[in-house]
């Protein structure tokens, strides 16, 4: 059921979307008529609302997903097809105990935070105070705020948590930070750095390989959508070509 202080997402069709806050007097105004959002109270999410033109549109309950696509953006994000996989690889779930850096927008800080909850959490490094700040606006927006530390610290100088189950990050030089992920991750823990260029990548394979870290693996993903149509199912002609390459390792220990 939606109640006052919900987000929705309002579909009009998949390429039109608004996420909001359901308040009692409050109006959405789009280009095919105005929608009254204090209508939504009591009602399923999912459930059809018309316009003031006569417009179906829908109210979606949000995902992790379209907090991500709708957050506002001060630096570039990590795209959906390379989150999915880093949290894979990750191995994380409840109860993890993530670092990461840098920040940025928080896209990524958002994902791995709505995996780890209820009783994980995601320390956050960054040296940029300001994408911080709108990195917490996304997070607050999600709900995700409690399960994350925003750390205002250069992760080349160092890493304060330990025993932690991953370090993940998207940051200019992942190299310099290798031997503090090591003193950080407990015996078996995942490194993940997502990077991209591949002389960034050769630099980050290079320090993981004079360091105790095995299953050394770098990967890129490519993904294409479909359209699907009688007589004319195909993958679409454009893509994007290129985002950033995933590195992965794991800690290994003598004892
Ligand atoms: C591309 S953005 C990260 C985007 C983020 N993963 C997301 O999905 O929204 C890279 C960030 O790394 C931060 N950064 C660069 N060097 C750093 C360092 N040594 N320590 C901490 N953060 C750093 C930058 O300030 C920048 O905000």
């Amino acid at each position: 059921m939606i109640s006052e202080g919900d987000y929705v997402l309002i579909m009009l069709d998949p390429r039109r979307t608004w996420l909001v806050r359901v308040e009692k007097d409050k109006t959405l105004h789009t280009h095919k008529g105005v929608l009254n959002l204090g209508e939504l109270i009591g009602r399923n999410f999912g459930c059809k609302i018309m316009s003031s033109t006569g417009a179906e549109f829908f109210a979606l309950k949000p995902l992790i997903r379209d907090f991500v696509m709708k957050s506002k953006r001060i630096t570039q994000i990590i795209y959906p097809k390379d989150l999915g996989l880093i949290v894979f690889l990750s191995g994380i779930g409840p109860g993890s105990r993530v670092v990461e850096a840098g920040t940025g927008s928080g896209a990524l800080t958002m994902v791995l935070a709505h995996y780890v909850r209820p009783d994980g959490h995601v320390y956050s490094y960054d040296v940029r105070e300001d994408v911080q700040k709108v990195a917490l606006e996304n997070l607050k927006r999600a709900g995700l705020s409690d399960f994350v530390t925003l750390k205002l610290k250069d992760i080349t100088e160092g890493i304060d948590e330990r025993d932690v189950d991953a370090v993940i990050l998207d940051m200019a030089t992942p190299w310099e930070v290798v031997p503090h992920a090591y003193e950080s991750l407990k015996p078996s823990g995942v490194f993940i750095s997502f990077s991209p260029t591949i002389e960034q990548v050769k630099k980050t394979v290079s320090a993981l390989r004079k360091h105790k870290f095995l299953e050394i693996t770098t990967v890129e993903t490519l993904m294409r959508n479909i359209i699907v149509e009688e007589d004319r199912t195909r993958p679409e002609t454009r893509m994007i070509a290129h985002t950033g390459y995933i590195t992965f390792a794991r800690k290994y220990t003598e004892v």
